[in-house]
Parts: structure tokens; sequence; C-alpha cells
């Protein structure tokens, strides 16, 4: 069995909120754009329910690849920012598109969690437990975010991405990912239990990022027996535009095949690279059939990568 993505699918929160929106907090346009390549983002209403995106997202994902809702056997969902503690994000979404058969569960690895529900999703697949399954990136950041810290409240939007993943016999690219995590540096980047609210040390996270998503492609690559040029398109996870750049230069892949819309919808975390590979598919970066990489650092710390086919 070869899992493929056969379908992709986002949507965005309806209020579009620009820079100018933190001149309040003691920022400016020109900060954002020039440290971080953010434009804009989207935020969830107070009362916006995260489930709503998210099965919109789905839904597009499964039109695209002509497939009933009825066909998935599983449906994961990366999120850290569900509308409910428990039961978790996915079970209403399942239930929403109208899932009889599928099992569905929250997957939590900060804005790593799409590659980790990637690398499950596939997984699923290839041992021949299920013969479709959802995996959906969603998250509502503001909703812990400290709308008064500059240094983070800048960075972060809300959305939600969604992709089907089937068995393709004649895909191009047998997938293969790697995972890791680091709980030695869990003071970096966290929201505790009674602040609710995301403490980052920007400029440390900035360095493992660059570090360790490098690290992992080019495991994934090794693995695979690709060079950086089989990759088709390069998505990874979209936190800034400079963090981006910089792992694409360190592994070398040419600017044209690294997609970046941070601009457009900043950081929004386990949403970030589904969305992307939407934007993707919309501007027509996506033909019918690739090899694509991506990649993707979080809270933790928790990073990966993997390639896979569409
Ligand atoms: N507007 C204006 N000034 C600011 C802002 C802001 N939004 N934020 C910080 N500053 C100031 C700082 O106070 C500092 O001022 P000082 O020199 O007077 O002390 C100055 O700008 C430089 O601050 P640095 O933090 O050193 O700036 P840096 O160039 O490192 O950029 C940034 C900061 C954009 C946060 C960068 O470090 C970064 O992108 N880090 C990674 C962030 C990330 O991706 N986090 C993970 C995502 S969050 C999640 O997981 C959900």
């Amino acid at each position: 069995m070869t899992a493929a993505i056969t379908g992709i699918g986002a949507a965005l929160p309806e209020r579009t909120v620009p820079n100018s929106h933190f001149d309040a907090i003691g920022s400016s346009d020109e900060w954002i754009v020039k440290r971080t390549g953010i434009r804009e983002r989207r935020f969830l209403a107070e009362d916006g329910r995260l489930a709503d995106l998210a099965v919109t997202a789905a839904r597009t994902a499964l039109r695209r690849a002509g497939r009933d809702a009825a066909d998935l056997n599983h449906v994961v969902v990366a999120t850290t920012t569900p509308d409910r503690t428990t039961p978790g994000l996915a079970v209403e979404v399942a239930a929403r598109l109208g899932t009889p058969r599928a099992a569905a569960f929250d997957l939590h690895a900060a804005c790593a969690g799409f590659v980790y529900a990637l690398d499950q999703g596939t997984a699923l697949i290839e041992s021949g437990r299920a013969e479709a399954v959802l995996v959906c990136g969603a998250e509502a950041l503001t909703r812990i975010t400290d709308a008064a810290d500059r240094s983070t409240a800048v960075l972060l939007g809300d959305g939600a991405g969604a992709v089907v993943l089937t068995d393709i016999p004649d895909a191009p690219v047998a997938p293969a990912f790697h995972l890791a995590s680091d709980g030695e540096h869990i003071g970096l980047l966290f929201a505790d239990r009674h602040d609710r609210k995301l403490r980052m040390d920007g400029p440390e996270i900035f360095v493992h990022a660059v570090e360790k998503m490098s690290d992992a492609t080019r495991r994934v690559l090794e693995r695979s027996g690709l060079a950086c040029d089989d990759v088709d398109l390069f998505v990874a996870h979209q936190a800034n535009a400079r963090i981006v750049r910089a792992v694409g230069k360190e592994i070398g892949v040419p600017p044209e095949r690294l997609f970046l819309n941070v601009d457009r919808v900043a950081n929004t975390s386990s949403a970030s690279i589904p969305i992307a590979l939407a934007h993707a598919l919309e501007e027509g970066r996506i033909g019918p059939s690739g090899v694509l990489g991506v990649a993707a650092f979080g809270a933790g710390l928790t990073w990966g990568a993997g390639v896979l086919g569409w």
C-alpha cells in the first residue's frame, strides 16, 4: 500500500486583521513585515467554532478527492486549541461529515501536529488498517494569545486545512517521515494551565526551528533516496518567512519550489501546512501528480518532516 494525498481543502475565518491592528500595542507594519513577512491574518470570532472551519476544509478536501465521507475509516485532527476539552474536535468533525464507521481522534503535537498526524494517517493506510483517512489541522490560536504581548500577538492567526489520504498504487514516491521531540526545551514556548497564554523566547525558537526542520528534512530525503531536486514542492510550517527561507537555503530548495503564504495567514500552528497546501493548489502550484516535502516545528519541542506523493 502507498498512501498519497488525493484531496486538499482549507477554511479561514471571515475577519481579516491587518498589521496596523497592532499599532496600539507598540508594533508596526514595518517591523512585522521585516521580521516575519506577515501582512495580515484571520481571527475567529470570540463565539466562533473551530469545528465549523474544520468541517468546511474537510468537505472541500473530500470533494476534490472525489470521495464520500462514508468512505473514511479514520478522522485525525491535529489541534492545540479545540472547541471543547472533551470530546475531541475530530469526533464532531466526523459526525458532521457523516462518517458512520470512522474512528476519530485529536492529536496534540503543537505546531508539528499536522506532520505527526500525516505520519499516523500514512501508517494506517500502509498497514492496510484504513482505506481512506482524513487528516486535518485546525487552530484558533487567538484563544491562547495574550493580545497585549506584541512579541507573540502579531505572529498568530486562526484557520483550518485538511487532506484526504488514500492508497495510490502508482504514487510518485513511497512516503517517509522523521518525527522527534525534546522536552528539555519546554520553557522556550508554552501556555500553562493557569495563565493559558503563549509565552515564547522568539530568538531561541528561531534558531531551533531552522536547525530541526533542516535536519529532519535531510534525514527523510536520505531515507527515501531522494535528492532535493526530486521534491516538486516543499511546504514548511509557516511560522515566519525568514525561518522558511532559511530552511530552504540550508537544504538547497530553490525559491520557486518553496511555498510561502505566511503573509496572508500568519502562523496558524498545526493548520499552517494544510492551509498552505490548499493555497498552493488554488495557485496552480500543485499539478496532477508530484512529490511533496513537508517540515514542521513547534512547542515541546516537537518537530518532523516527511515526503509523500499527491
Ligand atoms: N513590534 C515591534 N517591536 C517588537 C515586536 C513587535 N511585534 N516584538 C518584539 N519587538 C522588539 C523587541 O522588544 C526588541 O526590542 P529591543 O531591541 O528594544 O529589546 C526588538 O524588537 C528585537 O526583538 P527580537 O525578539 O530580538 O527580534 P527578532 O528579530 O528575533 O524577531 C521574532 C522576533 C519575529 C519573534 C523572531 O524571533 C521569530 O520569528 N522567532 C520564532 C517565532 C516562532 O516561529 N515561534 C513559533 C510559533 S508560536 C507557536 O508555536 C504557536
